[in-house]
């Protein structure tokens, strides 16, 4: 462990056990203790909550703003019992939220915010273990990069996914239908009077996205990782059995912290190879790509774009969601949910059996039994959806630190594909551009987006699979490569090649492509070339002039400090672990 490295002096009870962290702050006769306690029993303590039993602390990204996360203080009133039959005394506080629908400029801005508001309202309070209730996208990396980064006894809970979506008897998902439905508007196949009523018909009960996207991949990952207790990434947010999983999650993190079992213990090397395979048989988001590149770097596990390209390749995707597939999380559940992947994993030889979870089992234990109730949903090994899923890294003089495509979502003709590109400055110029009827572009055309990157849009914004023309969509286009520095929903589907690195607004050599120039996508060989002689590159070079970088607030902390796509995106000054040290007095 990290050691209370407290200017108390005294880190040991009378018996010679280590005092447990929250009595630095509950335990003892002082003036200081007096101050700790007193205010705390305004909320009805009894004098016994501060005792020495564990302080567990529940982060709640709870906000009617986040309407993934905004069924959150149920789920925390659930996890609060089961913190009290274990002994506990749990004490819920909040956290920065991060709805994907609604914040602008884009919700990953502000990923790394959260987590540093998270990581300090840990270490500066009473707390012993901590309960991280995440839903939508970002909430769940943000809120386990700041716990990986004090280190303390955590376990992670998802919200849980919306009900599946239902519209004219059609089946329907997150995200993934509004990116249909759009287009088949634009293209003429579907009325605007249609498209508004499948709004409420898409999003019918609390919960996350229920397609394979961000939320539940990264609800997936966390099970994956050990972070999570089995189960956790599946069971929809309004089942019964979501409510169970939070009360036992809330027994649980008691018995973590008796037994100090932390982080650093389960979030090994071995912890991220299993869910970089996990990701790649549930044909997870490309964003998990920059959120467990971040969260390994929080506990110093070398990471790297290479390990996602090599360890994804020879998985098979297995499960059927949207958008690789057609079904739904709530599905996924009822076929027996992620214990039957990484079963299927474990016994094809795909997971690393020994990894340690939260339960105090190896994840082989925990997973060893699963039973799958229907195999169009989850696929045998060897009658998987797609023989080879996982990400694929593509380099090149576009692309010297790494790009991202994920085939599993792509047109299979488009994997190899020399094209002239048509060039978008940025998200404005896109919009105002894309449905001029004298756009030169054709069904071969390559569409790059420049700014919009890490630090172009700020935030990296989730623009990557832009729409195609209205005139090549209705003449019945499906599919074009796309490029640019941007992500990409989870829920969206296409030829998209993303995060490049270095982006534009950093200098990249994407912010040098005009249209015109020829660019090589090479997929089998992840190759990405910009066909431009080397002097023409120079001569572009010289007239390139940065646009406009932010001038004050967090938006400025942010530009200046963040990392490129291929290191996760965080801030360099917030990579690592700083421990869970107990702050001197504030008295
Ligand atoms: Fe919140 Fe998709 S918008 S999970
Ligand atoms: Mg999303």
């Amino acid at each position: 462990g990290n050691g209370n490295g407290n200017g108390n002096g005294n880190d040991n009870n009378p018996d010679g056990k280590k005092m447990r962290r929250s009595q630095h702050w509950f335990g003892g006769t002082s003036k200081d203790a007096f101050i700790h306690r007193s205010w705390m029993k305004n909320q009805g303590l009894p004098d016994d909550s501060f005792d020495g039993r564990p302080v567990i602390g529940i982060c709640n990204t709870w906000s009617e703003l986040t309407p993934c996360n905004a069924h959150f203080r149920q789920l925390a009133e659930k996890v609060k019992q089961g913190v009290l039959q274990a002994g506990g005394l749990p004490l819920e506080f909040p956290a920065m939220s991060l709805g994907e629908t609604n914040m602008r400029p884009t919700a990953m801005l502000f990923r790394n915010l959260a987590a540093m508001e998270v990581e300090e309202s840990i270490r500066a309070h009473p707390l012993d273990g901590v309960i991280l209730l995440v839903g939508c996208d970002k909430t769940t990396p943000a809120l386990l990069m700041g716990a990986a980064s004090v280190d303390l006894p955590t376990l992670v809970l998802s919200g849980g996914p919306m009900l599946n979506g239902r519209y004219r008897g059609e089946t329907i998902g997150s995200g993934t239908h509004v990116w249909k439905f759009s287009e088949a508007v634009r293209g003429g196949q579907m009325s605007q009077n249609e498209f508004m009523k499948a709004e409420s018909c898409m999003s019918r009960s609390a919960g996350h996205c229920m397609t394979m996207g961000t939320a539940s991949t990264m609800a997936s990952m966390v099970e994956a990782l050990g972070i999570a207790l089995p189960e956790n990434a599946a069971i929809p947010a309004v089942d019964s059995r979501r409510h169970a999983l939070a009360v036992m999650a809330g027994r649980r993190i008691v018995e973590m912290v008796d037994a100090d079992l932390r982080p650093s213990a389960i979030l090994t090397r071995a912890a991220f190879e299993n869910a970089i395979r996990a990701n790649a048989a549930i044909g997870g988001s490309t964003n998990a790509v920059l959120h467990l590149l971040a969260i390994a770097g929080r506990v110093g596990v070398d990471l790297s774009l290479d390990d996602w390209d090599r360890l994804g390749r020879e998985v098979p995707t297995i499960l059927n969601l949207m958008p690789s597939g057609e079904f739904l999380m709530e599905d996924f559940y009822y076929a027996g949910g992620l214990p039957v992947v990484l079963r299927r994993l474990a016994e094809a030889g795909l997971l690393q059996r020994d990894a340690l979870t939260v339960t105090g089992h190896t994840v082989w234990e925990n997973n060893r039994d699963a039973e799958c109730f229907n195999d169009a949903v989850i696929r045998p090994l060897d009658k998987p959806l797609l023989a080879s899923g996982g990400i694929a890294v593509l380099r090149g003089n576009l692309a010297p630190l790494g790009a991202v495509i994920k085939p599993s979502a792509a047109t299979p003709a488009l994997l190899q594909h020399t094209g002239r590109a048509v060039v978008f400055e940025d998200i404005e110029h896109y919009k105002a551009r894309v449905d001029d009827p004298a756009l030169d572009i054709d069904a071969d055309c390559i569409m790059v987006l420049k700014n919009c990157g890490p630090k172009g849009y700020p935030g990296m914004a989730e623009v990557g699979n832009m729409g195609l023309p209205a005139k090549l969509l209705a003449a019945g286009v499906t599919d074009m490569v796309r490029l640019s520095d941007a992500r990409m929903s989870g829920t969206a589907y296409g030829s998209v090649i993303l995060h490049v690195a270095p982006e534009a607004m950093a200098g990249g050599l994407l912010a040098l492509v005009r249209d015109g120039d020829m660019i090589e996508v090479d997929v089998a060989g992840r190759r990405l070339e910009l066909l431009v002689a080397e002097d023409e590159i120079a001569r572009r070079r010289a007239a390139w002039v940065a646009p406009v970088a932010p001038k004050s607030g967090y938006a400025k902390l942010y530009f200046d400090h963040v990392l490129q796509a291929d290191q996760g995106v965080d801030l360099d000054f917030l990579v690592g672990c700083r421990g869970d040290a107990v702050p001197r007095e504030s008295h």
